[in-house]
This record gives structure tokens, sequence and C-alpha cells, in this order.
């Protein structure tokens, strides 16, 4: 197969150059970013961006530096679930400004861009009002908002990825090997099995796998204090990979998710403790590992960030 390198003459496009550029620009727009942690699955609908939100609440909880790029442009769930809707981007001298959720986690979200009345179509700049957004054009798009926003000094850039464990090896090709990944299943056997194939695609590449999260575990019972069973499977299911935790389905999650409330309201529930010890053992899996030798130093809690 011919490499971009072997072709004579691009009739003036510079793809190579531009490819090239493009790289420069997001390895400098994620210079001072310290971990790239992508929260996917393969399934569809088990909480990924759901546990991207809370966790990202539980980190910040913790004063770390968190960001979130909501890398599903065509379902895009950040920015309501992180309140960020009816963001004002504002461009800087170089960079584009993020908005900030009310705890100060910076959000990137194609929700805070297009309203939802309208769907999302790659043709829309040059064709009317449809927008739907794929494949190649995807990665350019995430390469342009990756170098074009301003991400600055961050502990970890969380990256709520879209389902199918297609895209999800994809997006480990795109992001290289700086990111790890935390994968969400659902105690269900065919979500179990999804992400197994997942789980070992990601095996075959340089990204570190941190481990997975059981999703909607139990059923927690507000009135009683409670989990309780949800499915016929008790135990996490084992995925080869380390279990960073489970957590409860818990309607109030649900509420702030589609309210875009803050993790805070959540810290003393029975779901925020379970999300308060996956943040916890994601600290542990990312600073024990030594895959990622760019940087394994301690995280730095933050005294100086905006809240
Ligand atoms: N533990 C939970 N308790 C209560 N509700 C939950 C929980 N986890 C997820 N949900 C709800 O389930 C729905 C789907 O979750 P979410 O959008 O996070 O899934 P997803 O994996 O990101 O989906 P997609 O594959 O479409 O990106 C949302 O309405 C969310 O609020
Ligand atoms: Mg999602």
């Amino acid at each position: 197969m011919k490499r971009y390198q072997d072709i004579v003459g691009d009739g003036g496009s510079r793809i190579l150059d531009q490819v090239l550029e493009q790289r420069t620009r997001i390895s400098d727009g994620l210079a001072g970013v310290r971990h790239l942690v992508a929260v996917g699955s393969g399934k569809g609908g088990v909480g990924k961006s759901t546990l991207t939100q809370h966790l990202a609440g539980a980190l910040r909880a913790r004063g770390l530096r968190i960001a979130i790029l909501d890398a599903d442009f065509n379902g895009p769930s950040q920015a309501r679930m992180a309140g960020v809707e009816r963001a004002v981007f504002v461009p800087g001298s170089q960079k584009v400004a993020l908005p900030r959720t009310r705890d100060g986690i910076a959000v990137f979200s194609m929700g805070s861009v297009i309203p939802e009345s309208q769907a999302l179509d790659f043709e829309s700049l040059a064709h009317g009002e449809s927008h739907t957004w794929r494949a190649t054009r995807e990665f350019a798009l995430l390469g342009e908002i990756l170098g074009s926003f301003e991400w600055g000094a961050l502990d970890l850039l969380m990256i709520d990825l879209p389902p199918g464990a297609d895209r999800t090896v994809q997006y480990a090709d795109f992001l290289g090997p700086r990111t790890s990944f935390v994968l969400v299943t659902i105690p269900s056997e065919v979500a179990r099995g999804v992400v197994a194939r997942s789980v070992a695609a990601l095996a075959k590449g340089p990204n570190r796998l941190l481990g997975y999260v059981e999703n909607m575990s139990g059923y927690y019972c507000r009135d009683c204090n409670a989990v309780k069973p949800l499915f016929a499977a008790s135990e996490p299911a084992a995925l080869g990979i380390p279990c960073l935790g489970t957590v409860p389905f818990d309607p109030e999650l649900a509420r702030h998710c589609d309210l875009g409330i803050p993790f805070e309201t959540l810290r003393e529930s029975a779901v925020g403790r379970a999300l308060a010890g996956i943040a916890e053992q994601l600290l542990e899996g990312l600073s024990t590992t030594s895959a990622a030798a760019h940087d394994s130093r301690e995280l730095r809690r933050d005294e100086e960030s905006p809240r």
C-alpha cells in the first residue's frame, strides 16, 4: 500500500503537510494535559456518558483539574449532563476558551454548538441545514477540536466515546498510546460479550486498559437505603481486566444527568460513594501502571484551578 510520502504530487493540497501540521497542533494543544482517559464500551446505552460526567465530578471534588471532551459528535450528551448547552464560545488570541460546569470542569460537547432540533451532518457547512458527520471527517473534526480549544493545564482530560467496538478501536488509533481506557458494561451477558470484544481489540494495541466499571449493578432503593439486585447476575462480569468498581442504578443519578446538576449533591449517597471509589481506583491505575512513559508522576492536588 502506498503511504502519503510515496504519492508524487497531490494537486497542491499539501496533504502530508496538513496532516503533520494538525498532529503538531494537537500535541501542542495537549501539552499541558497529564493524562488522557477515554471512557468507552463498545455497547451503547450502558452509561458511558453518565460515568464520564460524574467520575469527572468525583475527580474534581478531589481538587483535580479536569476537562471533558464529548467525542460522540452525532449523539452528544455532555452539554446537557454538564449544564453547558447554551455555552458561548469565546475566541481568544490563540485558542477558543471552553465553557465550564458550575464545579469548574471544562467541557466541549457538540450539544453546545448545534441545537437538539437540528440533525448533525458533516455536509452542513456546504449544504444548508443537513448535518451527518461521518468517519474520516469525524476524526478531522476531533483533531480540530483537540488542536483549537484551550485545554490548558489539566490533570485529566476525559473523553466520552460513542458506542461501537469498531469506533472504540478507531478512537484508540487516532488518540494514540497516551490515551488510557476505562470500559463500561452492565450486568448482562449481551453487554459483557460486546465489551469483551472491545477488550480483545484494544489489548492488541498499545493503549492501557485501566479496567472496567459495571454500571447499573443493582438498583439503589432510596426508601430502604439499600442496593437491590436488578439483573440475574450478582457478581461483576469477568472481563480479564481490573474491575474498578460497580455503580447501582439510581434514578437520582439520571435526574442529575437530565438537569445538568453537578456531582456535589450525590456525594453522600450510595452512588456518590461508588463513583468516588472508582475515581480512586482510576487514579491508582494511572499512577501505578508504567506503560505511561510520558508521565508517571503523582497527580497534583490543585489549589489554583478555577472553580
Ligand atoms: N447508574 C445509573 N443510574 C440511573 N440512570 C443511569 C445510570 N447510568 C446511566 N443512566 C441513564 O441511562 C441513560 C443512558 O446513559 P448514557 O447516555 O450515559 O449511556 P451511553 O453509554 O453514554 O449511551 P450511548 O451509547 O448512546 O453514548 C441516561 O439517561 C442516563 O442518565
Ligand atoms: Mg454516550
